[in-house]
């Protein structure tokens, strides 16, 4: 199955995130925008995973020993292609995120598994293939959430639908 490793969000924050969707389609933004049930912060990105293998997935987010912490979602931001942007919300610079996401990756690298090796941005992708005018502007309020669950998700089409199931998940402690 195809799976990665996400941070969810709380409704509060996806329900800010729609609002900012609503401010791109005002603004003339055409293009293919993430349902609030799919908006999610990507850690890592897996792939094709044999069932058999999810148990070591399992495993490595077991081991990490980490607690919780707060993160802030501070921008937009886009990512330039030729069929139209990726825009995304952006994550302010966080060593807690930093340091699980390279941990994290290290592991499931020990473990047998290949990523690609990118620099990790950590962004919440709201609309892709979207062309939307030069001088749009939106100011993102300020939007803070607590990390306290790392899900392995499964990314599938479903009649026509992109739809993301948490297959497993693993509770951070609370300080
Ligand atoms: P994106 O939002 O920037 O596209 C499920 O596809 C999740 O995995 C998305 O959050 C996606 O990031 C991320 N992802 C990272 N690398 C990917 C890849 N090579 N192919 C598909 N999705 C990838």
């Amino acid at each position: 199955m195809r799976t990665f490793i996400a941070l969810n969000l709380p409704p509060e924050v996806k329900a800010a995130l729609s609002s900012a969707q609503d401010a791109m389609r005002a603004a003339g933004g055409r293009g293919n925008f993430t349902r609030p049930e799919n908006l999610h912060l990507t850690l890592t990105f897996l792939g094709e995973v044999e069932r058999p293998r999810l148990g070591t997935v399992r495993a490595v987010l077991d081991s990490l020993e980490y607690e919780g912490f707060d993160l802030s979602l501070d921008r937009l931001g886009k990512f330039s292609r030729s069929g139209g942007d990726i825009y995304w919300a952006g994550i302010a610079p966080s060593p807690a995120l930093s340091a699980l996401q390279r941990e994290l990756s290290q592991k499931l690298k020990e473990s047998g598994f290949t990523l690609e090796d990118q620099k990790f941005t950590p962004h919440v992708t709201l609309a892709r293939e979207l062309r939307l005018s030069s001088d749009f502007s939106y100011a993102l309020p300020p939007l803070r959430f607590f990390v306290g669950r790392l899900s392995l998700m499964k990314s599938e089409r479903l009649d026509g639908r992109l739809v993301y199931t948490e297959v497993y998940g693993r509770q951070l402690p609370s300080k």
